[in-house]
């Protein structure tokens, strides 16, 4: 097993907000190390699996997103309450059609948070921690998902994700996007392998703006500022005051070169009577979203494939920290492999 098959079997994902998957058809698809990871709303139960057809290998989800049954393109086999419906089954010897299996995969609820888990090595309260709380006031306020971006970053995806671990990069990367948000106030805590980040807003008239912002939408539990968690080893969630939520995901190309990487926008449910100046906010959001992952896809595009991302003794300041700390343990993982899967 390689690393990153090791980091996909062994932990659980964050994948989805509920709401993303809230209708039966709904599907979301991403390519890991394992292969292709699926999640559908199948008849009201979420089913996590791997994105093959036991017949002959048809995929049955193409592009990241969609609604609709889950039909092998080829011949027609299908998946309903969790098992393969076969076409045709009288032209299979029975004993055949036994091993007519999806290869499933366990999903957990966290609130409204949507995880799969290949083999996870602890439970997802053990594996969350103290990262819990904040991660829950996150998604408790969401009302639907208002933007999807996938792509391909041509880029080790440590490199992905250490680069959303710190914001020492925004002035040089972000500065007319996130940059004028004057982060401030800038303090982090680390949570077992997961970390948690929270900003004010320092840049008055913004700050105020988006205060103003609070009579469009209904919420209850956001950090009155910017916040970023990190849910180990592949997952973010950011928020801004609560209004738009973003979810991405870092995850390792199978050949593990690349990075396959979504990210989502997840608005707050909106005030009665303010849907159109909620909307357009959301949109703004989007909009930044979107400018802000290119900003960070063109530089991490842009890092040495010869920079050792493995070294010990890399030089990190002080607001880098949860940077060392993800390089830690993925270091610490890799120390104790045998150890892991014997566990
Ligand atoms: S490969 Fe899927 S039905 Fe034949
Ligand atoms: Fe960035």
């Amino acid at each position: 097993m390689t690393p990153d098959e090791a980091l996909a079997t062994d932990w659980w994902h964050l994948i989805a907000h509920e709401t993303e998957l809230a209708s039966p058809g709904d599907w979301l698809r991403f390519d890991w190390p394992l292969g292709e990871l699926v999640v559908t709303n199948d008849g009201g139960k979420l089913l996590a699996f791997d994105n093959v057809c036991p017949h002959r290998g048809g995929r049955f989800f193409d592009g990241p997103s969609g609604h609709g049954a889950a039909v092998c393109p080829y011949h027609a086999w299908r998946i309903k309450d969790g098992a393969v419906k076969v076409a045709q089954a009288a032209r299979f010897k029975p004993c055949d059609l036994q091993r007519a299996v999806l290869n499933r995969y366990e999903v957990q609820r966290f609130g409204p948070w949507v995880f799969a888990g290949v083999a996870p090595r602890q439970t997802l309260a053990d594996q969350l921690g103290d990262l819990a709380e904040a991660l829950l006031s996150m998604g408790r306020d969401v009302e639907r998902r208002t933007d999807l971006l996938a792509e391909t970053w041509d880029c080790d995806w440590r490199v992905a994700v250490e680069n959303a671990l710190e914001t020492y990069h925004v002035a040089p990367i972000h500065g007319t996007s996130l940059g004028t948000l004057g982060l401030t106030n800038e303090a982090w805590r680390l949570h077992g392998a997961n970390s948690d980040y929270t900003a004010d807003v320092g840049a008055a008239r913004t700050a105020r703006g988006l205060q103003a912002m609070g009579r469009f939408f209904e919420t209850t539990a956001a950090h009155p500022g910017y916040r970023s968690v990190h849910v180990f080893p592949f997952a973010m969630v950011s928020s801004t005051f609560g209004y738009s939520s973003a979810l991405q995901t870092f995850m390792p190309g199978e050949d593990g070169r690349d990075t396959r990487f979504t990210t989502r926008v997840l608005g707050a449910r909106r005030a009665a009577g303010m849907e159109a100046p909620a909307d357009a906010f959301l949109a703004s959001s989007a909009r930044m979203n979107r400018q802000v992952f290119e900003e960070d896809r063109a530089i991490c595009e842009r890092m040495s494939r010869r920079y050792d991302l493995d070294a010990p003794n890399r030089i990190f300041a002080d607001n880098e920290g949860r940077v060392a700390h993800f390089a830690d343990t993925l270091r610490s993982l890799a120390a104790a492999p045998a150890e892991r899967r014997r566990a």
